[in-house]
């Protein structure tokens, strides 16, 4: 039975990515895509997230809009990495299929409360608004969450927004604390994994050689998002961070990391967003999360490569 997901996302070339990757992938279920402000704002991430159902083929896949604004703080966006649209790279057709009429958080909430508890897995790529929103909304539906894996926040790599933060947990720290306190199982792909699964230029490659359009436009989509990280890093191509979610569900042996505690700081103006994950275990705060610290790029990649050829 392939596990049933929610998607939350603030598309963005790497969340297109992870899209994709759900959708070619029989091991998961996409019971819905729910678009969140973040990358870019929330009309261009509704719209993002429809282009990318259509460009696989799916133009049935319910996308709907959430937040439109963290829960306290003003919206920081992130075209300087992702272009004005979000998508930028190819050019890109208007989506023609509908945005479902229900707010995304409520569509959560209603689909946490009928499918059968503990059996519904959520899947954040973006600030953790929604979620966060849904769980103070309907406080009755996080014991059914069967557990939330999520890109976010960073130990050894710190920060890419600021020093001291990774731009989906410093974009919403409120509603990333009301996650990681959640109670529920928790998995996070770090900026600690995200940075080790880079495109080199072999790689886009092999997406652009084969020869169909989402092999294309995925070639494409890291042609424009590497040159951020390139001159950056100074790395050799640029890091898919939201499809290891996606793919940590298809194989989670690709992935290694450890039960640990973590803490948003959501007080300090020159720290706020920082994940404090406990990776030494110095302190006797309960582990909350399982956080990843590595991953089989090589591995990750041959999964990516060969499930965007299916569409
Ligand atoms: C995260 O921020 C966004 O720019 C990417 O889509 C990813 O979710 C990486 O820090
Ligand atoms: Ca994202």
């Amino acid at each position: 039975m392939p596990r049933k997901i929610i998607i939350d996302t603030d598309p963005g070339q790497d969340d297109a990515v992870a899209i994709l990757l759900a959708l070619a992938s029989p091991e998961v279920e996409v019971l819905g895509v729910v678009a969140v402000a973040g990358n870019v704002p929330l009309d261009l991430t509704t719209k993002n997230a429809r282009i990318v159902c259509e460009l696989a083929g799916r133009p049935d896949i319910k996308v709907f809009a959430g937040c439109d604004r963290p829960l306290r703080h003003e919206l920081v966006t992130a075209e300087h990495v992702h272009g004005k649209t979000g998508l930028d790279g190819p050019v890109m057709p208007d989506p023609s299929m509908p945005v479902e009429h229900q707010h995304g958080v409520d569509f959560i909430i209603e689909t946490l409360r009928s499918e059968p508890p503990g059996s519904v897995t959520l899947c954040p790529l973006g600030p953790l608004t929604n979620i966060a929103t849904a769980f103070e909304k309907a406080p009755d539906v996080v014991a059914r969450v069967q557990e939330i894996v999520l890109m976010g926040g960073a130990y050894f790599q710190v920060g890419n927004i600021t020093p001291a933060a990774e731009f989906n947990i410093y974009v919403d720290p409120e509603a990333a604390e009301i996650v990681f306190k959640s109670g529920r199982p928790i998995t996070v792909m770090p900026l600690d994994v995200t940075h080790k699964a880079l495109t080199t230029a072999p790689r886009v490659e092999a997406f652009r050689a084969l020869g169909t359009e989402p092999g294309r436009m995925v070639a494409e989509w890291t042609d424009f998002f590497e040159r951020f990280d390139k001159e950056k890093y100074g790395s050799a191509g640029a890091p898919l961070h939201d499809p290891c979610v996606i793919a940590y569900l298809i194989r989670p042996e690709l992935f290694s990391g450890r039960h640990v505690n973590v803490e948003i700081e959501t007080q300090s103006e020159l720290t706020r967003g920082m994940t404090v994950a406990d990776w030494w275990h110095v302190t006797d705060r309960a582990p909350n999360a399982m956080f990843m610290g590595d991953v089989d790029a090589e591995g990750f990649f041959d999964l990516l490569t060969e499930r965007i050829g299916r569409l």
